[in-house]
């Protein structure tokens, strides 16, 4: 299977729930993010409930090459679901295998499928049955320090198919406190001859180059360094620094773009999460925060970050 134009020294954008929906991703490409992910989509949902469910697997072309991310935990509705999703004509599907949420674990998916290699690498196996496209796997370090099993993980599920293999190397109990292990990425690197996608703790391009010196992955994954960055992609890649009416610009085109696709209320609503990191470390921000939970005007927000963005 040819992966290359997934793994070869690419920036992939996290998948991040409640984030990096589709206003959020059309700017992330424009800034320069390779690879997309959507946010995770239920198996079960889209079998029993196709229409809420397919919206999140939305996309449109110039976001390729894009992925859609699955999570579920019986190997044959997730096949089922993957022949839904096919109708989307994603470039690749991915599996969620770390998400730790209460709700996602108690159906035994996310991480939960890391406390059993069997049943997951069987979910590997159906779902590659249904594919001409890569399927990718997204997994941590194992459950809690006790049950690190990450590489042996890994080997598990490149040999049940796999053909991309991205670690986030933190544990489930873990959730997202404390570093990522990036000696597990160079591990399993070493261990299996699938690409490896290195995610974890990315915040600046000297943090890519650290994960590809030391870990020797294949491709690099950002994601709470690009919730309010997204011009980090291009600060990466073009090796500068994005001065403040340039963000501006940006944040103004995403939440305008929300309009656009949500409706006023709703993105005013939603987009709050993402003002507020786009806000956070700036002067006098607080209050501008709190000010935008309970503003409804797009005219009187959008001035008030301005302000914030000339006093940079
Ligand atoms: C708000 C939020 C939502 C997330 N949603 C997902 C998700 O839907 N699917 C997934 O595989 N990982 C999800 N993650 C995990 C990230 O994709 C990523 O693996 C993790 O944040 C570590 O990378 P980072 O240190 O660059 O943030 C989420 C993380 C956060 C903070």
């Amino acid at each position: 299977m040819n992966t290359a134009f997934l793994t070869n020294k690419k920036l992939w954008l996290a998948p991040l729930a409640g984030i990096t929906d589709f206003a959020f991703r059309q700017i992330c490409k424009n800034c320069g993010a390779d690879v997309m992910v959507s946010e995770m989509v239920s198996a079960d949902g889209l079998i029993f409930n196709k229409n809420k469910s397919i919206a999140y697997a939305n996309f449109e072309d110039y976001q390729r090459p894009f992925g859609i991310q699955l999570f579920g935990s019986d190997p044959q509705r997730m096949a089922d679901a993957t022949k839904i999703l096919l109708e989307k004509k994603p470039d690749f599907i991915d599996i969620n295998m770390g998400c730790p949420v209460k709700k996602v674990v108690a159906r035994g998916a996310g991480s939960a499928l890391m406390k059993n290699p069997k049943l997951a690498a069987e979910i590997v196996s159906e779902m590659k049955k249904m594919l001409n496209i890569p399927l990718s796997v997204k997994f941590r370090a194992g459950w809690d320090f006790e049950h690190i099993n990450a590489v042996e993980f890994g080997k598990r599920m490149a040999g049940a198919g796999a053909d991309i293999i991205c670690l986030h190397p933190r544990t489930k109990s873990q959730m997202f406190s404390g570093k990522s292990n990036w000696n597990l990425i160079e591990k399993l690197k070493n261990a299996v001859k699938t690409p490896i996608i290195g995610n974890g703790d990315i915040a600046s391009k000297n943090d890519v180059e650290k994960m590809y010196a030391q870990t020797n992955c294949d491709s690099v994954m950002l994601g709470r360094g690009v919730m309010g960055r997204p011009w980090i992609f291009r600060e990466i890649k073009n090796n500068l620094e994005i001065n403040p009416k340039e963000k501006f610009a940006i944040i103004k085109k995403h939440f305008l773009l929300s309009i656009e696709q949500k409706g006023e209320k709703k993105a005013i609503i939603e987009m709050r999460t993402q003002l507020h990191h786009y806000t956070k470390g700036l002067r006098n921000s607080a209050k501008i925060r709190e000010f935008i939970n309970y503003c409804y005007d797009k005219n009187e927000i959008l001035k008030a970050i301005e302000n914030l963005f000339e006093k940079v």
